[in-house]
């Protein structure tokens, strides 16, 4: 097998692919997308539209490794319902039907050792089963031979109005230092935060402040809530929802998902289909339900410009012309890494320790 060049493009294959919020972010950052994994029909069509050349596999758990094309880096939020809190019930976690397809993407992982992984969840994830499904996913990786780290996001601090807190994961195939590289920034802040503005006016802050014309409206708070997979009936959860209001007519309606999609940093009608269904209910409920499941793009974008600097080295120090099927080396690793220390603690962030 020929040896890699360095200079060739980056790669990345996407898992629970949904409507791509990770795969656009990584579009945008000069990566190209290798494959999708996406088994709902409706986010599939999604897909479909906008990347239609793309290979794309529906159920994760009939992959093989012989189908995923040789990439860089592999993305994927495995579904979060077993360990979100907005369940408010019993949590099944990992062991949850849903969930537990982490087990599936793991296996894959193992398998073809990508050199770069990037997971995302709620950050429900850290707490459920009191911190032990999370310390499983980290083990997980760890035992497959990835340096891991972790941070929680919020995506209102890339350029989005939308309070949006999830956990990333990242992991890089038998590397200490790459997840903090790519989570952890070296630049601080300066300690004082001015209390006022400039012009003297006192910093608003933007949970308080309201956009839009105070007559007519529409008038919306400076930052959304986090969004949430949802229907496009009102369904009782109502308070969590972000509202417009009209003032003059004292109407209010909620977000449209023309205006879901900007908060969540996609393109207009991202997420209509190219042959909607008569039903726009129907169709509505599809894409708030999609767009509250996706990845925040500017902050896969962040990510994957983040990931490249790491990439180069890692494709300098680790070359793959001797692996099988192109993929990265599958033995030997337990004498190579030792996963010692796996998981200090469960905060918003932090490192494997080796
Ligand atoms: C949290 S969402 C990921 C959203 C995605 N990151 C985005 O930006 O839109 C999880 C996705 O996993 C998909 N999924 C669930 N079971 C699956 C399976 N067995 N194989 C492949 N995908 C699956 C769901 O349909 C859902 O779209």
């Amino acid at each position: 097998m020929p040896q890699e060049s360095y200079a060739a493009p980056l790669t990345v294959a996407s898992f629970f692919s949904g409507i791509g919020g990770f795969d656009l972010g990584f579009e945008r950052a000069d990566y190209k997308l290798a494959m999708q994994c996406e088994i709902d029909k409706y986010c599939t069509q999604i897909l479909a539209k906008h990347w239609p050349e793309v290979k794309r596999f529906d159920d994760i758990k009939s992959l093989s490794s012989a189908d995923v094309p040789v990439s860089d880096v592999w993305v994927g939020g495995f579904p979060c319902q077993d360990v979100s809190v907005a369940r408010m019930g019993p949590r099944a976690g990992l062991r949850g039907r849903r969930s537990g397809l982490f087990y599936d993407f793991a296996r894959l992982v193992g398998e073809c050792r990508p050199r770069v992984l990037v997971i995302e969840n709620v950050t429900g994830l850290l707490s459920s089963h009191s911190g032990r499904d999370f310390q499983i996913v980290i083990r997980t990786l760890a035992e497959l031979g990835y340096g891991v780290g972790w941070r929680v996001l919020n995506s209102r601090y890339f350029g989005v109005p939308q309070s949006r807190q999830r956990v990333f994961i990242v992991g890089c195939y038998r590397d200490g230092t790459g997840p903090a590289e790519v989570l952890f920034e070296p630049e601080r802040r300066g300690r004082h935060v001015a209390a006022r503005r400039q012009d003297g006016e006192a910093v608003v802050s933007p949970f308080k402040k309201s956009l839009g014309d105070p007559v007519e409206g529409p008038v919306v708070p400076g930052i959304a809530y986090c969004l949430y997979a949802c229907s496009a009936r009102h369904t009782g959860t109502d308070w969590s929802r972000t509202y417009a209001v009209y003032p003059k007519t004292g109407r209010v309606r909620r977000l449209m998902p023309t205006e879901c999609e900007a908060i969540q940093g996609f393109p207009k009608d991202w997420t209509l289909p190219s042959d909607p269904p008569q039903d726009v209910e129907r169709v509505d409920t599809l894409r708030y339900t999609a767009l509250g499941n996706a990845v925040t793009v500017p902050v896969a974008e962040w990510l994957a410009d983040r990931i490249k600097p790491v990439l180069a080295r890692l494709r300098k120090e680790q070359p793959r012309a001797n692996s099988v099927n192109g993929h990265g080396p599958v033995n030997g690793l337990a004498t190579l890494w030792s996963p010692a220390n796996a998981v200090a603690n469960q905060g918003e962030a932090g490192l494997l320790v080796r």
